[in-house]
């Protein structure tokens, strides 16, 4: 089915200049960007986005990272978006993820790992919702 999914290149992508290559990446896997800005993340944005992992002990870490430069938010779309993002950008410790991912190609560990991808129907609309109205995609 044809499907939205939310994408942040993140703060390590972002300081070393290689936004265009992983866009390039997303964009010949077959994915569309309807929706993109590049934003700096306050602490409490980024503690209310991964909020689901407040528990986790790298938590304070994620949070401290995400918010340390400017990230670039996505809205692709596509058949599939979700799985097909995730397979683009393999596995989130890059020592696991599969030859020619943008994990694999470009991250440096398993915390500055390049790119976020929603990981199901109902969190990619939540977060779509969460950096983007309505009338800011444009598909
Ligand atoms: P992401 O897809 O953005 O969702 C949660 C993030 O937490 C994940 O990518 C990783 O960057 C980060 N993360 C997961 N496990 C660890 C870990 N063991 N240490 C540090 N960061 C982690």
């Amino acid at each position: 089915a044809l499907e939205r999914t939310l994408s942040i290149i993140k703060p390590d992508a972002t300081r070393r200049s290689i936004t265009g290559k992983i866009i390039a990446r997303l964009e010949e896997g077959g994915l569309r960007v309807v929706a993109q800005k590049r934003i700096r993340l306050t602490r409490e944005q980024a503690e209310g986005f991964y909020a689901v992992h407040r528990e986790r002990p790298f938590f304070g870490e994620l949070v401290e990272f995400m918010s340390s430069g400017p990230v670039v938010v996505q809205v692709l779309e596509g058949e599939n978006a979700i799985a097909r993002n995730r397979e683009i950008m393999g596995a989130t410790n890059p020592k696991e993820a599969a030859p020619g991912t943008i994990r694999a190609d470009f991250a440096e560990s398993i915390g500055e790992n390049c790119v976020h991808g929603s990981d199901g129907p109902e969190t990619a609309k939540e977060e779509i919702a969460y950096f983007f109205s309505a009338c800011e995609i444009v598909g």
